[in-house]
């Protein structure tokens, strides 16, 4: 039986909590990660979401994150514990990614957890300064938001990916200049 592979690009690249098979730096061309969808059950609250981020369509980037691939018979007790932790806003899609390296043919079609513009808890683009201050003062059942924002960059930097974003949002909140 094939097995499945999940492509993570937020909370998902530095905390799966699932078993995988094996975990490769991947990437998926023709979006970008934007902290654009508003989180009011893991790094916010009802009426004080937090920020998280989405994938969103542009063409010509790419978009770097964790690819795993997870055991056949694991998966649906995996795909729902995913379903659940992912229900503020996000839904399945499944779309081709490529390798950084190793081996196998470079690409693969996984699941991707995504969160469009028709969802509830969508907020859209909003000046990087007050994406900032809204992660400053967030924070939820999961922890603060500031926590989910060094951590994914800290993440990609380990992958030594490109993110201006949210390598831009990170300086804002360490201060630095
Ligand atoms: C993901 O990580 O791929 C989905 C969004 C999130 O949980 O932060």
């Amino acid at each position: 039986m094939t097995r499945r592979w999940i492509f993570g690009y937020g909370s998902l690249v530095w905390r799966p909590a699932f078993p995988y098979a094996q975990r490769r730096a991947a990437w998926i061309r023709g979006f970008t990660r934007r902290f654009w969808q508003g989180s009011p059950d893991h790094r916010g609250l009802p009426g004080a979401p937090g920020r998280v981020v989405t994938l969103v369509a542009e063409p010509d980037t790419v978009c770097w994150g964790a690819a795993y691939q997870i055991e056949a018979e694991r998966e649906d007790d995996i795909l729902d514990a995913l379903d659940l932790r992912e229900r503020g806003g996000y839904e399945r899609h499944e779309l081709d990614f490529h390798f950084q390296d190793g081996p196998g043919d470079g690409r693969a079609r996984g699941l991707v957890y995504l969160a469009t513009a028709s969802n509830p808890n969508y907020l859209g683009p909003a000046p990087l300064h007050e994406i900032a201050q809204q992660v400053l003062r967030s924070r939820g059942p999961s922890g603060t938001n500031l926590e989910y924002v060094m951590r994914l960059a800290e993440a990609l930097r380990e992958m030594s990916a490109e993110d201006e974003h949210v390598f831009a949002l990170e300086r804002l909140l360490v201060g630095s200049p």
